[in-house]
């Protein structure tokens, strides 16, 4: 016996020293005496317990379990190339060290995670919670997880006991397209920072009176003249005009792209089209959709123009009918966005003096007079919630279609506010959250205007995103029509994409703990005290970020990167996927 154990810790030494491998075994990573750093894990888990020492995750051994779905096979295997890039020490797949196991009993995005000397063991039931369980990993390592190279700094994994899940199913982020355009690769870019922080739902805004940005294959010119606009508005001096053609759009293979990329990060991507206002741009390329018939012009300058889709004329719903046939062909998501905002700015009443949407009316037995548009709105609506009802398609749509009368079914956006959510819940209407004094991102991050970038207005700074409570002022027994909180990134102001992220930038963290952290695990000054190591990784990952937190103001020391770095920084993947 005591030769076999002589000729077995013999086998072992050659091993080590022809392979140089570690020992991959739980009992030789642990180190119980490893320090426990604060953990700054944002959103924050709802259950964690921090225990003493820590795994080092370096050459460890590591088990898939073999029920594991594809998907989520990927998402670990790139957590664990990752691993061995920053650490330069192959991991080896065998039980024992870092286990990932399926179970079954799980919601979709919940997972557990249990670091201690037996082991880091990682349970999920599916791609969700496999996912946040990795990014949740690595948070709790060192920032220089995120790099490409091999790193000194050791990864040392503490000891934890989690078990996770979110708050509210829909954890959204919007982007307007429109007012600005954005390439393909900071599309993904986006996507994966709002991977980084359990977010959810990408609302991809891709039409407006400045812009349309989907290829339509029925309706060609909707690109080819709505996709372009003569000029843009210098700063804010409205009568003014660049003189620079602007434009760009997406076709359908690079949507398909962007859509199957998001759904390996656990992303649903909800397309908008907005209607019946803010059509500007397909009323220039299809002129006989409007009330007036033109000629009209994408526009120029920012705000709303008050020429909306003809509700009188049965083309625009055969049109719209061809449109969304495409979006829904492209983008699977259950929700189609169809927008319905400020179709009557100010006072303005297009539908009044058309004589097809008087006839309408008239057919429908709405009497004329003030309230007649919103009744005409919810016609408009209604069809269009009916065509994608027998697609098997549900239909969002901001908090004005809530005005007259909305068919059941609908759910509505609470942007003005958060009365229309309030409202919208007591009707029995499901709603989300993302009311602009709250949630909307291309308000200025100080008061120090002067030295922030150009913004629209407003002050939103991140303290203020932060302290929203989506349940505030809701009639008990009303919650569960809530079915999440959403940010928005309009773009009129914003022309780049350091200014993207640097709007972004922490304030979305925040926006992250609204929507995953139950409303007593949130706490400002914890998430305020995580924000170093989460400027660390973003800076290591190439976001830019605004640090007014940390009293840097301003955008003016981030250098501009070109779009050749953008897709270098794609091409190297270095979230992990
Ligand atoms: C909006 O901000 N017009 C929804
Ligand atoms: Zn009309």
């Amino acid at each position: 016996m005591k030769i076999r154990i002589i000729a077995l810790a013999a086998l072992a030494a050659v091993l080590v020293s022809c392979g140089g491998r570690k020992d991959p075994t739980a009992a030789a990573h642990f180190d119980a005496s490893a320090k426990a750093e604060p953990v700054t894990v944002v959103p924050y888990p709802n259950d964690i317990t921090v225990g003493t020492g820590a795994y080092d995750l370096a050459g460890t051994a590591v088990s898939i379990g073999k029920a594991i779905d594809e998907a989520s096979a990927k998402v670990i295997r790139d957590f664990v190339a990752r691993l061995e890039t920053v650490t330069g020490e192959k991991t080896v797949e065998t039980e024992g060290g870092l286990a990932f196991i399926v179970n079954e009993n799980m919601a979709p995005e919940e997972y557990a995670l249990i670091v201690d000397s037996t082991g880091v063991k990682v349970e999920a039931a599916a791609l969700g919670g496999f996912l946040y369980a990795t990014e949740t990993m690595k948070q709790l390592l060192p920032p220089e997880i995120y790099g490409n190279a091999k790193t000194d700094v050791k990864m040392l994994l503490p000891a934890v006991k989690i078990f996770d899940a979110p708050r509210f199913a829909y954890r959204g982020m919007h982007l307007d397209t429109c007012r600005h355009f954005w390439s393909v690769a900071e599309v993904k870019k986006y996507l994966d920072v709002m991977a980084m922080f359990k977010i959810n739902r990408f609302h991809f805004h891709l039409t407006e009176d400045q812009g349309w940005r989907m290829e339509i294959k029925r309706y060609p010119r909707l690109t080819e003249v709505g996709g372009w606009r003569n000029g843009t508005m210098i700063g804010k001096d409205w009568g003014s005009n660049d003189g620079i053609r602007y434009g760009g759009f997406y076709t359908q293979d690079e949507l398909r792209d962007i859509v199957a990329y998001a759904a390996a990060l656990n992303i649903t991507v909800i397309p908008e089209i907005d209607l019946p206002g803010h059509m500007l741009a397909a009323l220039t390329a299809y002129p006989e959709l409007g009330c007036t018939g033109g000629p009209y012009e994408v526009w120029t300058r920012w705000g709303v123009s008050n020429e909306i889709l003809c509700a009188g004329n049965d083309a625009v719903f055969d049109f719209l009918e061809g449109v969304l046939t495409e979006v829904m062909d492209v983008f699977p998501s259950e929700y189609i966005h169809i927008g319905g905002d400020e179709c009557f700015i100010g006072d303005s009443d297009p539908w009044n003096s058309c004589p097809k949407c008087l006839a309408r009316e008239d057919e429908l037995g709405i009497p004329h007079g003030p309230m007649a548009k919103h009744y005409l709105q919810n016609y408009v609506t209604e069809r269009v919630q009916t065509f994608l009802g027998e697609h098997g398609r549900k239909i969002i749509g901001w908090d004005e279609i809530l005005q007259g009368e909305l068919a059941p079914g609908a759910t509505v956006m609470s942007w003005r506010g958060v009365e229309g959510g309030i409202e919208a819940a007591e009707k029995g209407f499901d709603a989300i959250m993302t009311p602009s004094s709250f949630l909307y991102f291309d308000y200025y991050q100080s008061r120090e205007r002067d030295k922030e970038p150009i913004c629209i207005g407003g002050n939103l700074p991140i303290e203020n995103v932060y302290a929203y409570e989506p349940f505030d002022g809701l009639k008990p027994g009303t919650e569960d029509h809530i079915l999440g909180v959403q940010a928005n990134l309009w773009t009129e102001y914003i022309a780049t994409p350091e200014h993207l992220e640097y709007m972004l930038l922490p304030r979305m963290c925040a926006l992250s703990e609204i929507q995953w952290c139950e409303a007593d695990r949130k706490d400002y000054d914890r998430f305020n005290g995580s924000l170093d190591r989460i400027f660390r990784a973003l800076d290591i990952l190439g976001y830019t970020s605004c640090r007014n937190v940390r009293g840097e103001i301003g955008l003016d020391r981030v250098p501009a990167r070109s779009e050749e770095e953008l897709q270098e920084y794609l091409n190297n993947n270095p979230i992990g996927w």
